[in-house]
Order: C-alpha cells, then sequence, then structure tokens
C-alpha cells in the first residue's frame, strides 16, 4: 500500500449518453445473446477469448477526437534489466487490475487511473527478497473470481511459479488460498522429483469454471522439461481438483501413439502457456498446448507426440478428454500454439455452427466445431521432406488448411531480399544462400533452414480478435523469417573447472546466448564480457530464479553451475583465463566432475542448435521486403482473408519516402461494435485504431515506448474506455512502467 501516483486527469465531468451504449443488455449482439460482451472483466475480454467489446461510444466518426483520460505510472521498471508489462488488464465494477514490470498488482479507479492499492509480492516472497530478478516475471493477466452472492471477491494472479489469492477489496492475500495464500505450482507434479527440471512459471492467466481455475503453465524449452499437465485447483482452497496428462500415462488415450512405452516418465512440457477458451454452456474448455521438450531434436520422443502442439477439448468438470486436433506432428520448429482459441459462431455453408479458431505461430487459422473437433474446411495432410540428422525421424506428414487463407507468408526466394539499400541486398543476398532450405516444415539440418514467420510467429500470445456479428477475425503477425541450424553438441573437457563449465553451457545455455556467448543481438543477450556486470554470485542468483524470458535453472547442481559461471567470467576476463590454469584450479575442477553424476535425458541430445536468430540486416531492418509487421482479417464464414495493412512503421524510412513496412510486433488487437480495431504491438511505440471493414488507421497516438501488450476497452459513468500497457523492454525497446487510458472529450 505505498505512494500514491501522479496521474494526469484529463476528463472529470461526465455527460450522458443517452442513444449510446452503456454497458447492459441493449449492447449485447442479437446474434449471440448468451455472453454479454459490454465489460472486459476476463483475460482476452470474455471466456471465449475473442477480445471483442460491444460499446460504440467511441467509434468510426470520432475516434480521431480520442486523447489521454489519464496515465498511472506504477514506477518499478528497469531498463537495465529490460523490464516489460505484457498484461492485458481487467475491468471489475469500475475498478481496473493489472500487473507492473515486477509483476505486482494494483487495483485502479478505472475511470480516473487513481490507485486504490498495490500487492507487492516481494513482502511475501521472503526467500526470493533479495534476488530482485525473482520479480522480473512474464505475465499476461489477472483473473477475477467472485462467489455466488457477489461477496468473497478475489483476483487470482501469478508470479512465476506462485499463484496467489488477493483480496479484491483491499489487496492482501486470502490466506485460506492455499499454503497461507497462494498455490505453489512446483507441487504436484506426477513425477519423481530430481529427474526433471523444475522451472515453472504461470504466464498466462487461467480460467474460471464453476468454482475451479483451471491453468496451464510455462515451462523449460529442453529435453527435460517438467510435465505440462494441465491442472484445476479449487478457486477458494487452491486445492488441486483434476490434472489431464499432456503426455499420456499407461492406459489413457493417446498412450498407444509413443512408441517408446517409458515416454511419459521421461519427457515433458506438451504444456499449455498460451491461455484457454471456455464455452461455459457446455462446459468445455479449450486448450492450446505446445510442443514437446526438446524443440528441435526429436530423436529422443520419437512418434508423433500427442497431445503436444494440439487444440484439446476437456471437460472443464473433470478435466476428462472429449477431442483434440493436433496442428504439428512430432515438432521439430518450436511451433507451440501461441494464443488462446476463438469461440465464435459461423455461417458455414449456411449453418450456423458454434465453432472453434486456432491461431498459429506459421499464420494458418484452424476452425473446428466446436463440439466434435470436425474441420469446418479442408486440411490436408501433405508429405515433407525426411530429417538429414541421424537418429531424427521426421514425421513424414504434416496438417495445411486449405481454408482459411494464411495470414502470413510463409516461405521467401532470392526475389523477397530486401532492396532497401544496394548494400543491404547484397548483404542479405549472401546471407540468405548460405542457408540451404527454405520450405516449410523442412527438418532442422546442419545445413540450415529458414523458420518463417520467425519463432515468435506470424501469429503470437497478443492473439486474436473476433468480431461475433461479422466472424470476421482480426490478427497481426510478423513477417521476418529466422534462421535454423544445428551442431554438435559442444562437449568441454569436463577434467577442467572451464572444461566443465563449457560443457554444460552446451547443454543449457547455447540455444538462447549462441555457440560464441553473443546472443542474438535482440531479445537474447551477449554474455560477452558478462563479468563486467556481474558478480559470481549475482550470476548464481540470476540462474537460481530466472529474469523476464530468462528461465530459472534449478535442475543444474551447485558444482555444475559454478563451473558454468568460472566459464562465463573466464570467457569475459583475461585475468581469470591464466588463473584457469592453475593447479588450484583444476583441483576444484577434479572435485566437481563428479563420476556418479545422475544421466540426464539432456545427454542423450547429441545436437544443438546454434541460436535464435533473426534475418537482419546490420542497420537492424529485415533481411527482406516488407512488410515486416502486419494487421489482417479473416472472414471464418468463407475463409478468405479480406485484408492485410502494415503494422507499425520506421520514422526514418517514412521520411526518404519508402511507404509504412509494418515492424515486428508483440501483444494483439480488440475489436468493437464502433467499427474500430485498437491495436498497439508495433515497435515504433504507437497505439493505432483501424476501421474494421477496410484496415484503414484513423488514429494513433504516440506512447512513451511501445505497448507489447494487448489493449483492454469498458465503459464506466457514461464514458468508453480504451487502456494499454506500455511497458516496453522488448526487441530494444527501452522499458516503461505506464499504463495509458483514453477517452472522447467531455
Ligand atoms: C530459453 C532461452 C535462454 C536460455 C536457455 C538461457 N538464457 Fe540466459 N537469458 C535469456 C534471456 C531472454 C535473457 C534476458 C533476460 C532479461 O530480459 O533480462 C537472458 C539473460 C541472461 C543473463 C544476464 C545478461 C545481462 O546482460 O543482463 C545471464 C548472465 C544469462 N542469461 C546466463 C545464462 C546461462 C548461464 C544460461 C545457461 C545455464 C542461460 N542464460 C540460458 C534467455 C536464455
Amino acid at each position: 500500500m505505498n505512494k500514491t501516483n501522479s496521474n494526469l486527469i484529463v476528463c472529470a465531468s461526465v455527460i450522458a449518453f443517452a442513444s449510446l451504449c452503456s454497458g447492459l443488455i441493449s449492447c449485447r449482439n442479437s446474434s449471440t445473446p448468451s455472453v454479454d460482451y459490454s465489460g472486459w472483466s476476463t483475460y482476452a475480454g470474455s471466456k471465449d477469448g475473442i477480445r471483442y467489446s460491444s460499446n460504440e461510444q467511441i467509434n468510426i466518426e470520432n475516434v480521431s477526437k480520442l486523447q489521454v483520460a489519464w496515465t498511472y505510472c506504477s514506477g518499478d521498471k528497469d531498463t537495465a534489466n529490460r523490464t516489460q508489462i505484457q498484461c492485458n488488464p481487467i475491468m471489475v465494477d469500475g475498478i481496473l487490475y493489472g500487473t507492473t514490470p515486477r509483476v505486482k498488482l494494483f487495483a485502479l479507479n478505472a475511470g480516473t487511473g487513481k490507485q486504490k492499492w498495490i500487492f507487492d509480492p516481494a513482502t511475501e516472497d521472503t526467500s526470493a527478497r533479495k534476488n530482485p530478478s525473482a520479480f522480473f516475471k512474464v505475465t499476461r493477466g489477472v483473473v477475477f473470481w467472485q462467489d455466488e452472492k457477489g461477496a468473497n471477491r478475489r483476483i487470482i494472479y501469478s508470479v512465476g511459479s506462485r499463484t496467489y489469492a488477493i483480496n479484491a477489496e483491499d489487496g492482501t492475500p486470502v490466506r485460506s488460498f492455499g499454503q497461507n495464500g497462494y498455490i505453489d505450482l512446483t507441487k504436484n507434479i506426477d513425477r519423481e522429483p530430481g529427474t526433471y527440471n523444475p522451472y515453472l512459471s504461470n504466464t498466462t492467466p487461467g480460467i474460471i469454471y464453476k468454482n475451479l481455475i483451471i491453468m496451464g503453465m510455462r515451462l523449460s524449452e529442453d529435453a527435460d522439461a517438467a510435465p505440462g499437465d494441465i491442472r484445476a485447483f479449487d478457486v477458494l482452497t487452491g486445492e488441486l481438483r483434476w490434472k489431464f496428462h499432456t503426455i499420456p500415462h499407461p492406459g489413457e488415450k493417446g498412450y498407444e501413439t509413443w512408441p517408446d512405452k517409458e515416454a511419459w516418465k521421461k519427457l515433458g512440457a506438451a504444456n499449455n502457456w498460451a491461455g484457454m477458451a471456455l464455452d461455459e454452456k457446455r462446459g468445455i474448455v479449450y486448450v492450446p498446448t505446445g510442443s514437446v521438450g526438446g524443440d528441435f531434436y526429436g530423436g529422443i520422443r520419437k512418434g508423433q507426440n500427442l497431445y503436444a502442439n494440439s487444440l484439446l477439448a476437456l471437460d472443464a468438470l473433470t478435466g476428462e478428454y472429449i477431442w483434440h486436433y493436433q496442428t504439428v506432428h512430432h515438432d521439430l520448429w518450436d511451433r507451440d500454439l501461441p494464443a488462446n482459441p476463438n469461440l465464435v459462431t459461423v455461417n458455414h455453408k449456411g449453418k450456423m455452427i458454434d465453432a472453434v479458431a486456432q491461431i498459429t505461430k506459421q499464420g494458418f487459422v484452424f476452425l473446428f466445431d466446436r463440439t466434435n473437433g470436425e474441420p469446418l474446411f479442408p486440411i490436408e495432410e501433405k508429405s515433407f521432406p525426411a530429417s538429414d540428422l541421424p537418429g531424427e525421424e521426421a514425421w513424414p506428414t504434416q496438417p495445411i488448411p486449405v481454408l482459411p487463407e494464411p495470414f502470413a507468408r510463409q516461405s521467401f526466394g532470392p526475389e523477397d531480399i530486401t532492396d532497401r539499400t544496394q548494400d543491404a541486398h547484397q548483404e542479405m543476398m549472401e546471407k540468405f544462400k548460405k542457408v540451404k532450405y527454405r520450405e516449410m516444415f523442412t527438418p532442422p539440418s546442419k545445413e540450415s533452414s529458414w523458420i518463417f514467420p520467425g519463432f515468435d510467429g506470424g501469429g503470437e500470445w497478443g492473439g486474436a480478435a473476433v468480431d461475433p456479428a461479422s466472424s470476421i477475425l482480426y490478427i497481426n503477425s510478423s513477417e521476418l523469417p529466422w534462421a535454423l541450424t544445428m551442431v554438435d553438441k559442444i562437449k568441454g573437457d569436463n577434467t577442467t573447472l572451464k572444461g566443465l563449465g563449457q560443457t554444460n553451457y552446451g547443454k543449457y545455455c547455447i540455444a538462447c546466448h549462441g555457440p560464441e556467448l553473443k546472443g542474438n543481438g535482440s531479445s537474447f543477450p551477449s554474455l560477452v564480457e558478462i563479468g563486467k556486470k556481474y558478480n559470481e554470485e549475482q550470476i548464481m542468483n540470476l540462474l537460481g530464479s530466472g529474469r523476464n524470458m530468462m528461465p530459472a535453472f534449478k535442475q543444474i547442481a551447485e558444482s555444475d553451475k559454478k563451473a558454468l559461471v568460472a566459464f562465463l567470467l573466464k570467457s569475459s576476463s583475461k585475468s581469470f583465463a591464466l588463473k584457469g590454469n592453475s593447479a588450484s584450479t583444476r583441483e576444484s575442477a577434479s572435485m566437481t566432475t563428479n563420476p556418479e553424476q545422475k544421466h540426464s535425458i539432456l545427454d542423450d541430445v547429441p545436437y544443438t542448435m546454434t541460436g535464435y536468430n533473426r534475418f537482419l540486416d546490420k542497420d537492424g531492418y529485415p533481411g527482406i521486403k516488407p512488410p515486416w509487421g502486419t494487421l489482417n482479417a479473416v472472414d471464418l464464414n468463407s475463409g478468405k482473408l479480406l485484408w492485410k495493412v502494415p503494422l507499425g512503421e520506421y520514422p526514418e524510412l517514412i521520411q526518404k519516402g519508402i511507404p509504412a513496412t509494418g515492424t515486428e510486433c508483440y501483444g494483439g488487437p480488440l475489436v468493437t461494435k464502433g467499427g474500430l480495431v485498437f491495436i498497439a504491438a508495433s515497435k515504433d511505440a504507437k497505439m493505432h485504431a483501424f476501421d474494421k471493414n477496410t484496415g484503414k488507421l484513423l488514429w494513433q497516438f504516440h506512447l512513451p515506448v511501445p505497448g507489447y501488450a494487448t489493449p483492454a476497452t469498458y465503459f464506466i459513468d457514461g464514458k468508453q474506455y480504451v487502456v494499454i500497457a506500455c511497458g516496453g523492454g522488448k526487441i530494444g525497446s527501452k522499458s516503461g512502467d505506464q499504463y495509458i487510458a483514453f477517452t472522447l472529450p467531455d
């Protein structure tokens, strides 16, 4: 309950808008009478996950008059540590709930931005308090729950592996929930401790069904990831109510698809990190999953890998299986399903069908009958090449939807290489030629392949918005190729401290920080000269807690961690390099090289990738012709792509007369009955409003830092507001700590 904020309040008096939506029944869309779209009390707007608002006070005619209603500054950004805010806030009874860069939970007056209370998880998590990294976590939203009488109102929200229940009235933990106020998500995992990587963090909020909160989680991307079971907890007590094994156990449906009968004991992930959607009436929860652990090598997880990369329909009350559809078989490209599904009723060949749409990183939209999982448009199983890596068995086919039309380019050739300047063209043409494979679903190879759209999509966690009246889906997309190259795993000489550290680096760190410790120039920082920034203790702390998108590495033995840190520090300091050969160091190395070290599944993975390498020229622009980021409208009735426009721009290119190119984007859109698609997401730190019918840009506003989050909109006291979190911090952007709300002038 600390400081008051210095909010700027522009709007004061309230006018009655007789003819406009007051947030009541009159605003409901007639074709979907059972859902009220006037509020924003849930992540993604409503439990059907469509980011739609029936408010129309702000509309095509007046949107150009939008102005800042208030700004909330939490005061806890940290640019050096690349803090972010990815939160889609919620509004309940005039109070806005969301999170700050250090994942404090706040309650604001949604009309004025004035803080009511703030909860700081550091006050509860005493063990982590001395390590600030412990409170740099990704969180995309929070959950509101109240009992049937509207009493006992709670905010359920997660900080890493803890899910708290916080009293919505005063911001204090509900002590009767879980262990003195929180659930420890690392408990109740069906696996022997020590046999998997315990890293676990809830990033996208769960979904409420009756008195259950159904939850997924983010896990390690490695072969030793924890199992990604879907779990439901009692929202009153925090007790576990059901669990669905995404890698089936013996006797469970789908178990027969695993050639290795012990797979469920060894493998993990196939987790839901992207959110869910709920058909409240039918009691069905729709759960998209990611790939099995060990993103780029599947020799240790042969088979189709059910229920990884699948859209699962489960009984929300019991967790029982209803149907599934797998969108990538035996994934070798990290094609996790990246966003919550969208529940919508479509007019399919003259018949109204309750459907579920799922966007993907590749730029596909999969569309199914929600009740039985039948695809509404044909999906072809197409053949793809075999792997050239010994040990790998790529799945021979992959599902390709014939319709809806993809919302992103999915392959590129020499004719698509940038012509921004002659130099850039030459540079990128050379780079392009070094990568052998460019067709989608070519298995990873030492000769390199393009991942296009990149590892972060295409579609990403910002998700899609759908207008239930027209069944048009709005989705933003990044269009940037990333190169994937496999190499034999580096093995150091384990008899020296440095060598052991190098082995561990090759095992745990190389995928993100690269074989030369240089990172990828954007999201994964360089560790060269890391000793100038951190000492041993600080790096050890960071490995213990993780930070933002950097996972924690609790599973690495203390001695291995020390060797790893010694390797990193040595690589950055010449004086240490000399000391590295001294007898005392060698002695400590032999002490750390424990011959009885437990076998890990990571030891069975012979290859590693050389990092997440974006195809950027030396000036930092994508190496292909624009567009580099787009906003798209897809008609789910006909499957047709209706329009595509660039999202974002580079002002310096505009000055040179180059039309808007779009930029990489993170965060999603919302669509309103007022005819607008609101989205920030672009790198140029703009908040935009587009005409939902044509894609015409009607209004934009320069934010202090990019809004890599999804906006929310709500109506209180006669006014509609649109709010966006401005957290920056990704892809080289400065960090920010503001929420900015817009409204029409009085
Ligand atoms: C899944 C990708 C991933 C893996 C694997 C990974 N890191 Fe990181 N690492 C990151 C990201 C992302 C950041 C930046 C975090 C942030 O936003 O502050 C980071 C940051 C760091 C930093 C701080 C850099 C700085 O300039 O502040 C250190 C040190 C580090 N990592 C060490 C390691 C070590 C050692 C390993 C292996 C045990 C490792 N990382 C494995 C993604 C990864």
